[in-house]
């Protein structure tokens, strides 16, 4: 058996065979890792096969494979790690551009929390580092595992790779028994310069930046790779920890110092805004000679306490800002402008840009918002670029917005074409050839082909898919685009995913004996659908994507509604846009009359709403569980604040209620069961003394939530 054998004794074919085999085990040891959470091969097993691979290889160069494994070391490997629920999510930041929305976020925090603009508070400002956050579990000081931030919720398990990394420690002295904790991972310039040269040298990749150098090395599947890339890591904060660090922000940074980790030495602890902006410009002056890449300051609420009561949003900690640095421009050539159309119908105009390297990447796209944004106007008529429109030929200014996404800054008029034309924004829609409308006050136009549209259908099927819907294994937007364009197994439509396998049943030519497909791709596609077929509420409402329907609002939509069948009926009952239904809907606190006639509007379209009946019977939707409401004499309750507060500010007051699992509502009706009242109330505590509705002091509802919260 060439399998035994030493790799020197083989023969030509007995060496085909053995990389045949290779190939295979080597794919299954990769799919174990990354599917079951529980590789089928020990690390080392892993390891020796590679070898023996690469050693067969380089004794027979002519018989390397064209998916050999040694190939798929340095390519995107994110399939190929097991994937890691962070006990707590690892959140992004929201962004303030100038020294205004820096001042505006120290005003929110204070307004927050009820302090006059007089009171004093302390922040934070360091560096924020350009690389891929990292967080690391410590049980008992051991460090046990490391994950990437993936989505936030679900990472990457990269701990192999991480204990390669020379400034993270493996153990701790002193430590909680648990603790997790958070920080980026990134490549110095020079180390950067050191490995891109190397690369050229051997005929590696050769990468665009120091942070996709960074992320490249971290995500090897071969932690020796990993070893030799000289990775840093600087910690910033933390995830679980069993007992505080310390009292604030600043002095848990000390004390993840004092335990061995490395921290920015430019962080600081500061009392008013005017410091933290000088701050910020002092980094900003030093950013050239760091010797790593930086893009911004980030600010933080220091008192711990303070953190706790600011909470989050969606995404984002109401504590925290990045202050970004402005962005980096180049001049390029619009080549074209191109529409896209996307699921919600929407035309989107896109330039096409002759490449250029804006911030170390080359950028040849950028995108054009609108109409008005073309012909120089922003949504309310005011003039952009000082009214100057954009055209095929123009020479433009580009930028990355927040360092990602490409835009058009300016258009050089100089340099015009004496023969260039104002660019015509499409009657009729690209794709399908429907009346393209735009109504009064919507900055944008839509294709009015709805579901006709193949644009608006495909689009709408990789959102349905997407990570946040329904996040089918195996069925990427690649997928659905192919099989939206099959004649004989199409998949035209959402139910149709789910009716995919007992169509494929009734076929002479079955999926699995099509090229790229075989028997168990599609029996674990199969399974994958059927596993999607339970959902919960709040991803179906996503899923659907309804125009201005985000997961947010999604979220809250489930929250209210509990079950498909209440939504469903509500949404059916709120057709005429008034009445008990849509009275309800409205006074969602914090959805608005746009988003409930789209609402109302969809599940009025005929195409639509036969479109979802057909899915749903496909499905088994589960009902929303309130969050975090065990014991919470206020779960379910719809509760209506009204009058001034004083021991909290009512944003505060309507995120603890929430976060307890009441509705907080705008308006009282008699369906609210809970007016809390506080001085100055109006109305709407009449309005609740008349409807019977009890009324409750602000001191009675803390009291009453003291125990659960
Ligand atoms: S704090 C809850 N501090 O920026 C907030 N993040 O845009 C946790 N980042 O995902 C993050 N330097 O990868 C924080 N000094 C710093 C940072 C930093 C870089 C990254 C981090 C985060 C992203 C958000």
């Amino acid at each position: 058996m060439p399998a035994d054998r030493n790799a020197s004794e083989l023969t030509e074919s007995e060496a085909v065979s053995e990389l045949a085999r290779l190939a295979k085990v080597l794919e299954q040891a990769n799919a174990a890792y990354h599917t079951e959470d529980a590789p089928k091969i020990s690390d080392a097993e892993y390891d020796r096969l590679k070898l023996r691979n690469a050693e067969i290889e380089s004794l027979f160069p002519t018989l390397k494979r064209a998916d050999s494994p040694s190939d798929q070391v340095g390519g995107p490997v994110s399939e190929a790690f097991a994937k890691v629920k962070h006990s707590q999510r690892m959140l992004s930041l929201g962004n303030a551009f100038n020294d205004e929305d820096v001042e505006d976020f120290t005003n929110r925090v204070r307004k927050y929390l009820g302090l006059r603009e007089t009171d004093q508070i302390a922040f934070t400002a360091e560096p924020k580092i350009d690389g891929l956050s990292l967080s690391l579990r410590y049980e008992r000081g051991v460090l046990v595992q490391a994950a990437t931030r993936g989505d936030g919720e679900t990472g990457e398990n990269v701990t192999r790779n991480a204990r390669t990394i020379a400034n993270i420690p493996q153990r701790l002295t002193g430590a909680p028994a648990v603790l997790e904790v958070r920080g980026e991972v990134y490549m110095s310039h020079a180390d950067f310069e050191a490995l891109n040269a190397n690369q050229t040298a051997k005929g590696g990749k050769v990468f665009a930046n120091p942070r996709n150098a960074a992320a490249g090395s971290l995500r090897q599947l071969d932690s020796e790779i990993t070893r030799q890339r000289p990775l840093m890591f600087f910690a910033y904060a933390w995830g679980e920890v069993s007992e505080p660090l310390a009292e604030t922000q600043f002095d848990s940074i000390k004390r993840l110092e004092a335990l061995g980790f490395s921290t920015n030495p430019l962080t600081r602890r500061l009392t008013n805004t005017q410091d933290m902006l000088i701050h910020y410009k002092s980094i900003e002056e030093q950013r050239a000679t760091l010797g790593y890449d930086i893009d911004g300051v980030v600010y933080k609420v220091d008192d711990l306490t303070l953190q706790s009561r600011l909470g989050f949003r969606s995404t984002t900690p109401r504590w925290a800002i990045a202050h970004k640095f402005p962005a980096e421009i180049a001049h390029t050539f619009l080549e074209a402008i191109e529409i896209q159309v996307g699921r919600t119908g929407a035309l989107s105009p896109v330039a096409r840009l002759h490449p250029v390297t804006v911030g170390g990447v080359v950028v040849s796209n950028a995108t054009l918002h609108n109409a008005d944004y073309i012909a120089g106007r922003d949504s309310k008529g005011d003039p952009i670029r000082e009214g100057r429109d954009l055209r095929v030929g123009d020479w433009v200014e580009v930028y990355r917005a927040g360092d990602v996404i490409p835009k058009i800054r300016d258009v050089d008029l100089s340099k015009r074409p004496a023969d260039s034309v104002p660019y015509v924004f499409p009657t009729h829609c690209p794709e399908c050839g429907s009346d393209v409308v735009r109504e009064d006050g919507d900055s944008a136009a839509y294709c009015s082909g709805g579901l006709i549209c193949p644009a608006q259908a495909v689009e709408k099927l990789k959102h349905f898919v997407s990570r946040s819907a329904f996040d089918i294994d195996g069925l990427g937007a690649k997928q659905v685009e192919m099989f939206f364009r099959d004649d004989s197994l199409p998949i035209k439509e959402p139910a149709d995913i789910f009716t995919l396998q007992q169509r494929d049943e009734a076929q002479f030519t079955k999926l699995k004996n099509r090229d790229g497909f075989g028997d168990k791709s599609v029996t674990n596609l199969f399974a994958a659908i059927d596993e999607k077929r339970k959902i919960p509420l709040n991803r179906l409402i996503f899923a659907l994507g309804i125009r201005h329907v985000g997961e947010t609002s999604a979220a809250m939509l489930a929250r209210h509604y509990t079950s498909w069948e209440n939504f469903f009926a509500a949404m059916k009952d709120a057709r005429e846009k008034s009445g008990s239904a849509w009275e309800e809907l409205l006074n969602i606190d914090g959805l608005g009359a746009v988003m409930a006639t789209a609402l109302v509007d969809a599940f009025h379209t005929e195409t639509t709403r036969d479109a979802i009946a057909r899915l749903v019977q496909e499905l088994d939707v589960q009902d929303v569980a309130a969050p975090d409401t065990t014991g919470s004499p206020v779960a379910g309750k719809i509760v209506v604040f009204t009058g001034t507060l004083e021991k909290m500010t009512r944003a505060e007051a309507k995120a603890r209620a929430e976060a307890l699992g009441a509705k907080v509502s705008g308006s009282v009706s008699a369906k609210t069961d809970l007016v809390i009242a506080g001085p100055g109330a109006g109305s709407k505590a009449k309005k609740a003394q008349d409807l019977g509705v009890e009324l409750i002091s602000e001191d009675d509802w803390l009291e009453l939530i003291a125990t659960s919260s």
